[in-house]
């Protein structure tokens, strides 16, 4: 039997989320300054292959794995976030790193890049609602609750890379790493191991051979999956911490017997698939494997078959056999990417819930503005520069260097 292309038509929804002006996961408002070229324009395909040529090896652009079709196909490089930091660090030839993702992975992008790359975001609006669920006010004032309840000196932060250049600075300064899907349970395992009798450690204070909590920022999901599906911890070792609440919603009592404060955010699309989205698609299709981001909830997590990082997905899919049949619980730019190239080979895959959209942030980067920023650099205009200031750098930068360094 010969697998279909990826039957999935976007919801009413998701087909809002897909204009340019109605943008609920927005909040930045942030309107494309110069003359963005009509999407009905013919020549756009043209006119980008165009910018490109002129610019040459000056511009690399980096393409994120939910972007669109239209997008990727201008990419010289595709991958997940931390995968396109380290490319754009790896091609210091390039001035402009022209980064087809959002906020968060071109501040990324932009503190491991040298002084003299310019790294520039299409839209300005493609900002990511997870990273904007933490800002730096209501994480200092969370240090604060910990401060009073005697925790925060025996406390170790890790931030998920999908976090603002400012989280992870404070991540930095408090002695803790950032982490990314593919190695939340490494950085987990480092960060614990700080509290380890004699070991050597960049805090000098008496507490700091006592750190056994970990904050974990800002999503929730992947916090609570990698310390109970991977590191054998229970439900009742996590809190959530939530900042909208006074003293997060917790006692003292329950930060000191916790061993994860989770920060109360998640990625409005990963957090959307269900225990019954899980059940349906293994009713309607017998034999099929489930493999879901490890963002989704704790309980579609545990239902599934398999869980990993987009990277992992990617490849999990390369290696399955033909015949096989998967339900893919990511966003659905890679999905129906996914389910397209496998066709030919026989796997069927399908998008684990069909009420679920594409990511309206990610999807906030299109042709026109890909255009629209080629053209302005190929003019000798540096548009949309994201640029983290040098202080924040510092400490983000630490924080980042030692998730490299991670084991
Ligand atoms: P990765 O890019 O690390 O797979 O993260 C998933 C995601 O939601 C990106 O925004
Ligand atoms: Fe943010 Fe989720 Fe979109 Fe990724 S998929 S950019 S985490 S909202």
């Amino acid at each position: 039997m010969t697998a279909q292309p990826l039957d999935v038509q976007p919801t009413p929804l998701a087909l809002l989320l897909l204009g340019r002006e109605s943008d609920p996961n927005s909040e930045r408002g942030v309107e494309c300054p110069g003359d963005l070229p009509a999407p009905s324009d013919p020549g756009l395909v043209e006119r980008a292959r165009a910018a490109k040529e002129k610019l040459g090896e000056r511009v690399f652009v980096l393409g994120h794995h939910y972007q669109r079709d239209e997008v990727i196909e201008f990419a010289d490089v595709t991958g997940d976030s931390f995968k396109l930091a380290r490319d754009a660090a790896a091609r210091p030839e390039a001035e402009y790193i022209v980064f087809c993702g959002v906020h968060f992975m071109a501040e990324s992008a932009d503190i491991l890049t040298s002084s003299a790359q310019q790294v520039v975001l299409p839209d300005l609006a493609a900002g990511c609602s997870m990273a904007d669920m933490a800002t730096a006010e209501q994480v200092a004032e969370c240090w604060d609750v910990l401060t009073e309840a005697g925790v925060a000196d025996v406390t170790v932060p890790v931030s998920y890379m999908n976090s603002s250049a400012d989280i992870k600075s404070f991540t930095g300064r408090h002695g803790g790493t950032i982490c990314t899907s593919s190695n939340a349970r490494r950085a987990l395992e480092w960060a614990f191991a700080q509290g380890e009798p004699g070991r050597e450690s960049e805090d000098r204070s008496d507490r700091a051979d006592r750190r056994n909590k970990v904050l974990f920022l800002p999503d929730q999901h992947l916090g609570r999956n990698t310390a109970v599906r991977d590191m054998g911890m229970s439900l009742e070792d996590c809190v959530v911490y939530n900042p909208h609440k006074p003293g997060g919603g917790l006692t003292a009592q329950q930060l000191q017997d916790a061993k994860m404060i989770l920060w109360r955010g998640h990625c409005s699309v990963h957090g959307r698939f269900s225990l019954e989205s899980v059940n349906d698609v293994r009713a309607r299709i017998p034999g099929v494997n489930v493999l879901v981001h490890p963002e989704c909830k704790h309980e579609v997590v545990s239902a599934a078959d398999q869980v990993g990082s987009t990277e992992h997905i990617i490849k999990t899919l390369e290696d399955a056999p033909a015949g096989s049949k998967w339900a893919l619980g990511t966003e659905l730019n890679l999905v129906r990417r996914l389910a397209n190239r496998h066709a030919a080979e026989g796997k069927e895959v399908v998008f684990l819930d069909r009420t679920v959209c594409f990511c309206s942030t990610m999807n906030r980067i299109d042709l026109p503005h890909l255009v629209w920023a080629l053209e302005s650099l190929a003019d000798g205009k540096v548009v949309n520069r994201i640029q983290v200031d040098d202080e924040t750098e510092k400490f983000a930068k630490l924080a980042l260097e030692r998730m490299l360094a991670l084991p």
